[in-house]
């Protein structure tokens, strides 16, 4: 039970560590909440500020999820892995130091899936970014990969407690972009390769 709640309150904290807000404040001295979809996640530092840093905040994002994941899975197995990388999308979408707002979780969800079902997470991801070629959404391909995800679970025999997981991180996913559905319905939803300069 102290492994957990341990494991919950550190992956938690870790999640909350926002790269692109901590990037965008040290190196450009914006706060990137203010501009473009006001998202601190890649895509919208792309928009706002350019390519090198939203390539940095990916990577930062993705790298937390997978190695509070993997590391989870190496101390606990799998149950404490997927544990933990719940807590960790949590603490990223809910970070404690942006008042409990932030991002929305794709990369880190991507790291945590690619180290605990890295089929099912290579498929969607296919998906994800096809979506995203295809209309220049990527608000899109977010939502359609990760609707697809529990589905790769199902097709790949993954065990139950891995399809309900699957379940819970695509629920938090398209919650996490409802703002960008309803933008999408109503046809303004910026589009890959938009700019917005602060
Ligand atoms: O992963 C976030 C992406 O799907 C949407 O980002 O900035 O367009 O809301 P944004």
């Amino acid at each position: 039970m102290l492994k957990y709640i341990l494991a919950g309150i550190i992956s938690y904290l870790i999640g909350s560590i926002s790269s692109a807000h901590l990037i965008c404040k040290k190196y450009y001295g914006i706060d990137i909440r203010k501009y473009g979809s006001g998202n601190p996640g890649a895509t919208n530092v792309f928009r706002v500020v350019g390519g090198r840093a939203a390539v940095a905040v990916y990577a930062a994002d993705f790298l937390k999820g997978f190695l509070v994941a993997a590391l989870a899975k190496l101390i606990g197995g799998d149950t404490l892995a997927l544990f933990s990388g719940l807590f960790v999308i949590v603490g990223h979408d809910w970070s404690l130091f942006l008042n409990f707002n932030g991002g929305k979780g794709i990369a880190t969800s991507m790291g945590v899936v690619i180290a605990l079902a890295p089929k099912a997470a290579l498929f969607s991801f296919m998906v994800g970014a096809a979506a995203i070629l295809l209309t220049r959404y990527v608000s899109l391909g977010s939502v359609v990969g990760s609707a697809f995800f529990p589905l790769f679970l199902v097709i790949f025999r993954y065990p139950a407690k891995y399809i309900a997981y699957g379940v819970i991180i695509a629920a938090i996913a398209i919650y996490r972009h409802r703002t960008n559905i309803k933008r999408l319905i109503a046809g303004k939803e910026h589009k890959l390769g938009e700019k917005i300069r602060p």
